[in-house]
């Protein structure tokens, strides 16, 4: 399938020549331009034409500890965005987070999504102490599918006509990884 081509950019074998930090609010406008990225865009659950601003107030809203949102950077250019978050207030969803996950195209196939996935896993396993980890995904996403069995994540169930997308309801997987923690 065409959108999976990674030809817009020379494969690089080396994903240390990528650095993973914390996105800062100055990440917003170039966080936006990753989220609105066709590619980006139909496989995530955004609108189009996101504003800065929109990005802006989720970065804002998530400065607490629980809140993790990453930016992978290639040299000064933010080509990743990952967040692991709470998907509600409860005391009893505590030890549950919910995982997103999007590259720039030109940089994918290059190992970023895996350094963002092993930073976001990490602090999940041994600093958070999150046992699941959840996330939901279009259930055509093949690449990203791979990714998440690849780091453990099985899938739970489908969730028939789930969203739009170009015009048409489609499904998509509930997927989690669940770990022991101790
Ligand atoms: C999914 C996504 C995050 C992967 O990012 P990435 O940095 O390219 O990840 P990787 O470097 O591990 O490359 C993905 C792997 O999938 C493989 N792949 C490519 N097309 C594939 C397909 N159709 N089916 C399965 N695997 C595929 C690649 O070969 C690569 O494997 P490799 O490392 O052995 O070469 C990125 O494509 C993306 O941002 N997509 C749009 C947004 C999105 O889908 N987010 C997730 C929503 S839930």
């Amino acid at each position: 399938m065409t959108q999976f081509s990674v030809v817009d950019s020379p494969r690089r074998t080396d994903p240390s020549a990528f650095g993973v930090r914390r996105a800062h609010e100055s990440d917003a406008l170039a966080i936006t331009a990753v989220m609105n990225e066709p590619r980006v865009l139909r496989e995530t659950l955004q609108v189009p034409h996101a504003s800065p601003e929109h990005w802006m107030g989720i970065i804002k809203a998530s400065q607490s500890p629980s809140h993790l949102q990453l930016v992978a950077v290639d040299k000064d250019l933010v080509v990743g965005f990952a967040g692991l978050y709470p998907f509600n207030n409860s005391p009893r969803t505590q030890h549950a987070r919910s995982l997103a996950l999007a590259v720039l195209p030109s940089h994918w196939g290059q190992g970023v999504a895996p350094l963002l996935m092993r930073s976001l896993l990490d602090s999940a396993d041994n600093w958070l102490a999150v046992s699941r980890v959840q996330l939901t995904v279009f259930a055509d996403n093949a690449r990203a599918i791979a990714l998440y069995r690849r780091n453990g994540f099985e899938v739970e169930g489908t969730a028939r006509r789930f969203a739009l997308r170009d015009g048409a309801l489609v499904d998509a997987l509930h997927m989690a990884r669940i770990r022991d923690v101790h």
